[in-house]
């Protein structure tokens, strides 16, 4: 559907145009004065610049022109040449009783959609899924939930990280304390055991552990960097037991990425981009891209008007291994063949944007990205601690995602057993829920480049702009529609009216939704959902409060208020859907 407000625009563009102005003069704004008026257009005022002409003048003409229009209740001239404009009830109507038909509640579909690749969550293999990651998974999946609302093809990949160092430490971490497995046999030419030498719990210490080691012991690390190199390279042995790896691991994640409600609809890693290696540093070199460095293979991406020093992008490391930036530039390429996307989006921490800038500037130099194809980075900011730094366990540990879902799931327990809507055999259900949508809207309601404080009381209450306020706003409006079944919910909005200031408030904050949700998009912005769906219920609430829906006689209001709440349902819900957040029934 088109925009509300581009409705009343182009209205009032073709009226600039007809009196012979530009028509982007037209452009109408949500007032700021909502006492004066609901939008405004301020275009008389630069037109006049262009034209030399009164802006008040100007104005003059267009309002005159306007009033063969009847969509609007007001339209005034204010200050130097502001027109102030009001609406008809009966436009405003006409389009809330159309959301209500379409399924996306007015939301666009694109009509040139694109291939968007996002590549996000970027769990790391073997290591505990950490509070790091939260931001990327809950971000990403956002992004990618909205871009597909808007009707882009949208393939969202977790690309592991599972090629790198941490995997040569966990094999030689395993071949110390079980050395007779077959995998470290160079004569072994049978098949490899199909169970894993280890769970996820012995896999969660050894990582740790190797790590710790080779840090401390030179020996072990060049012993872990020969290991890495080897896998890269297909040691037989080392690749079935990476295999064990990352199985165990993958199990483990998925659980962990579905307790947050997030779903890739690609599974690979930066291992997959490892067969397209080869032929890709030979391109780098053969077209003079790539040299050698200290015996490391780079490419240089300064620029000339560079205000800060942008080191040489690395290719391979001296002993020939791939590092994190090969993996990224090869799976470019692999991306590019399987999908050829218009844009790939990466959501990592904003502490990595070196990393992205370079890998960028490398990929277009170099010509392995398509010319039509944009890469666009999403740096976030860290998730910190009431004292500011770094959210961490108690005993100063880094904070297993688990362990944090399971904190708030039990902040939110303790209110919901309180709770006499729900049922014992809800509480779980009900709090894993509320649980998610406190810590994902606390995360998401944050412009994604800051840094943010988690803080479980104000994420978890049940009051102000949080995940469960929303929630509750979304429960409140479903027991009042049990309380009224018998009204049909599917039926319009009345037609005639009157309406209370507070119901026409709220009907003007329901068209609002498709913008919002453009906009969103546009600017990767999944906090302009949240202040979209905040300011909705807000503006819920107070039409609830002024008006006595249940114990309404006059039918044809009842009905009329009944299917405008039903319709504010529809748009949080959706608004919702878009965070990743889902509504329990109860609360
Ligand atoms: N695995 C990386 C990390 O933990 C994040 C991956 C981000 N995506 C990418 N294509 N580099 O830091």
């Amino acid at each position: 559907m088109d925009m509300f407000i581009n409705k009343i625009t182009k209205t009032i563009s073709e009226k600039f145009e007809e009196n012979g102005y530009d028509s982007e003069y037209g452009k109408v704004n949500v007032s700021n004065r909502p006492d004066l008026c609901q939008f405004q257009c301020n275009g008389a005022l630069a037109a006049a610049k262009k034209y030399k002409k009164a802006p008040v003048a100007i104005a003059t003409e267009i309002v005159e022109s306007l009033k063969s229009v009847d969509i609007f209740e007001s339209l005034s001239i204010a200050g130097p040449g502001f027109i102030n404009i009001t609406v008809k009830d009966s436009f405003l109507v006409q389009y809330i009783n159309s959301m209500k038909e379409d399924e996306k509640c007015g939301g666009s579909t694109e009509e040139a959609p694109k291939t968007i690749v996002v590549d996000y969550g970027g769990a790391n293999v073997a290591k505990p899924l950490h509070v790091g990651h939260l931001r990327s998974a809950i971000i990403g999946e956002s992004i990618k939930r909205t871009a597909k609302f808007l009707g882009h093809n949208v393939i969202g990949d977790v690309h592991l990280g599972d090629w790198g160092l941490q995997m040569g430490m966990v094999i030689t971490e395993v071949k110390r304390r079980n050395p007779e497995l077959p995998y470290f046999d160079d004569n072994f030419t049978g098949e490899y055991p199909k169970e894993a030498p280890f769970t996820i719990d012995a896999l969660e210490q050894i990582y740790p552990h190797a790590s710790k080691l080779a840090k401390s012991d030179e020996a072990i690390m060049e012993e872990a960097k020969q290991a890495t190199l080897e896998l890269q390279n297909g040691r037989r042995g080392y690749v079935a037991l990476w295999k064990h790896i990352l199985n165990v691991s993958v199990t483990d994640l998925k659980r962990n990425y579905a307790a947050l409600n997030v779903d890739f609809d690609l599974w690979k890693g930066e291992s997959d981009a490892q067969p397209y290696i080869p032929d890709m540093v030979k391109y780098l070199k053969d077209n003079n891209y790539a040299y050698e460095s200290e015996g490391a293979l780079v490419v240089d991406v300064s620029k000339e008007d560079d205000k800060f020093e942008v080191p040489p992008f690395l290719v391979l490391k001296s002993d020939g291994s791939s590092l994190y930036g090969t993996t990224d530039l090869a799976t470019i390429i692999q991306r590019t063949q399987d999908f050829s996307p218009n844009e790939i989006i990466y959501l990592a921490d904003k502490r990595q944007s070196l990393h992205f800038e370079q890998l960028f500037r490398c990929a277009k130099k170099s010509n392995i990205l398509p010319e039509n194809t944009e890469l666009d980075f999403i740096g976030f900011g860290t998730m910190n601690g009431k004292d500011g730094k770094p959210f961490k366990t108690r005993e100063g540990g880094v904070m297993r995602l688990q362990d944090l879902i399971e904190i708030i799931k039990s902040a939110v327990r303790e209110k919901v057993v309180q709770s006499d809507s729900v049922s014992e055999d809800q509480v779980e259900e009900t709090a894993r829920k509320i649980g998610a949508a406190a810590l994902k809207y606390g995360d998401l309601s944050n412009q994604a480049t800051k840094d943010y404080i988690f803080d479980i009381e104000r994420f978890s209450s049940f009051e102000g702009n949080t995940g469960p306020y929303i929630l509750y706003t979304v429960v409140r409006i479903k027991s009042i529609l049990s309380k009224c079944v018998e009204i049909s919910s599917k039926e319009g909005i009345s037609i005639t009216g009157p309406y209370s200031d507070a119901e026409r408030d709220l009907m003007l904050q329901l068209v609002k939704f498709n913008e919002y949700i453009n906009v969103s998009f546009k600017d990767k912005a999944p906090h302009k959902i949240c202040e979209y769906i905040y300011d909705l219920s807000n503006t819920f609430s107070r039409f609830y409060s002024s008006t006595k829906i249940v114990a309404e006689e006059d039918i044809n209001k009842k009905t009329s208020w009944v299917a405008l709440i039903s319709l504010v349902q529809k748009v949080l819900e959706l608004g919702l859907d878009l965070l990743g957040i889902e509504a329990p029934d109860k609360m």
